[in-house]
């Protein structure tokens, strides 16, 4: 009673613990009771011994900060240096290119790619519109759509028919869903987490990134007058083998040219969470490329207010840290290194699940990049459960079971296809 009498029917809504912490509380209670349990729960980089992995060249940086940019607010936007720093993450050494050819680059400083996302749920479609996602995504893309008065429908993340020499993307109902939001509504947005995608791994390749970007503009063409907004969710695009992809193949389609209608806009949700292991330091960016300057300046400042009345501003400390290790050529080599050396980690472990599910039969998917392998299942809880009879926790969502990479030691990686191999039985 005193629920409905106080809280509201959206905030009614949001019950439960979040899956992937209950599974993570989960694996904790079986360690406290003595077991040998394996943490495939989180989605956090841990090293080999179990300790969060931290990049030591960030760190050392933001325990020198000056006391002034520890302490005081940042600019509403971000700080100057930051957000060209921003726009290089998502874009790499292509960013010059692009100016070159004329375009113009934005960015806003956020709270993680979090923010990142919600600055555009908040700005790029009309009240009740649907955001279009893959139908494996990030479970908190819902959250942030639904909590900006937005729906959202999907298209499979993998086609049923490889065609046209497309590995990873399905055209077909990419196209389908794509015409049919156009039929609809004023404003269309897809969120692509690419490369290296939470929860599967999965990175598309150069020729699906072609098609998938051409299918974009050729809807946003078709349908002139329909807002496009394309957005990138690179949250772990720089443990990927292409982490400036997107980038590349944005330049390659303009120099086999590409026409770029006014109605398209391409955004990039960045992330210095995992890349410059600062999580809990909510430093991200939102970046929009567009030819025009007046429409960038414009989603600048739009951004910048929807900063100042949901967060006011993004972390000082976590902007000023990584602007002090990329300004400086040694600091960002050591930097890379480091991130290398986690890459290769991730790049290890995963190599040893691959071979160990092949060789016990396991049809995990395809996955190359990132945090996280996954199994497509239609019981996911079931198989999730069946994996804590040999102490093996994993993450059961909608579809499928998410194995966390990220935080199994590779010694205890066969536990884990063995694991899988019981559970499918
Ligand atoms: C797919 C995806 N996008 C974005 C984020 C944003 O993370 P953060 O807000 O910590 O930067 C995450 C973090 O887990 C993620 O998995």
């Amino acid at each position: 009673m005193a629920e409905r009498l106080l809280i509201n029917k959206s905030g009614s809504v949001k019950k439960g613990s979040d899956t992937i912490f209950a599974w993570w509380a989960r694996y904790q209670e079986a360690v406290s009771q003595g077991r040998n349990a394996v943490n495939g729960t989180i989605g956090a980089l841990l090293e080999d011994d179990g300790n969060l992995a931290i990049n030591k060249i960030v760190d050392s940086e933001i325990r020198k900060a000056p006391e002034n940019d520890i302490a005081s607010y940042a600019p509403l936007s971000g700080l100057p240096d930051f957000l060209d720093l921003a726009k290089s993450l998502a874009l790499g050494e292509i960013r010059d290119e692009l100016l070159d050819l004329g375009f113009s680059i934005g960015a806003t400083a956020s709270p993680g790619g979090s923010g990142a996302l919600y600055l555009a749920a908040n700005n790029f479609l009309e009240p009740g519109q649907d955001v279009l996602l893959r139908d494996r995504h990030w479970k908190p893309y819902s959250g942030f759509i639904q909590n900006n008065g937005l729906g959202f429908v999907t298209w499979p993340l993998l086609p049923q028919n490889k065609s046209e020499g497309l590995e990873y993307f399905d055209k077909a109902g990419f196209e389908l869903m794509l015409q049919q939001l156009c039929n609809n509504q004023s404003k269309v947005m897809t969120w692509i987490n690419d490369p290296a995608h939470n929860p599967t791994g999965l990175s598309m390749t150069s020729g699906d990134r072609y098609q998938c970007l051409n299918s974009f503009v050729e809807s946003a063409v078709n349908n002139a007058d329909v807002g496009h907004t394309l957005l990138i969710d690179s949250a772990y695009s720089l443990y990927a083998d292409e982490p400036f992809g997107w980038a590349e193949t944005i330049l390659e389609s303009l120099k086999s040219g590409l026409f770029w209608p006014e109605n398209l806009l391409i955004c990039f949700a960045i992330s210095l969470s995992k890349s410059h292991t600062i999580y809990g330091l909510r430093t991200g960016a939102l970046v929009s490329l567009h030819p025009d300057e007046d429409l960038i300046e414009r989603i600048n400042s739009v951004m910048g207010v929807t900063a100042r009345q949901t967060w006011s501003a993004t972390s000082r400390l976590g902007q000023y840290s990584a602007c002090a290790v990329h300004n400086s050529e040694d600091l960002g080599k050591k930097w890379s290194k480091e991130r290398d050396r986690l890459s290769g980690l991730l790049y290890s472990r995963r190599k040893k699940f691959i071979s160990e599910c092949k060789s016990l039969g396991i049809p995990v998917n395809p996955t190359m990049d990132g945090f996280f392998a996954w199994l497509e299942h239609d019981e996911p809880e079931k198989i999730a459960e069946k994996c804590t009879d040999k102490d093996v926790y994993l993450v059961p969502l909608q579809g499928g079971i998410r194995i966390g990479l990220c935080a199994i030691p590779e010694e205890q990686i066969s536990r884990v296809a063995e694991a899988l191999a019981y559970a499918l039985g």
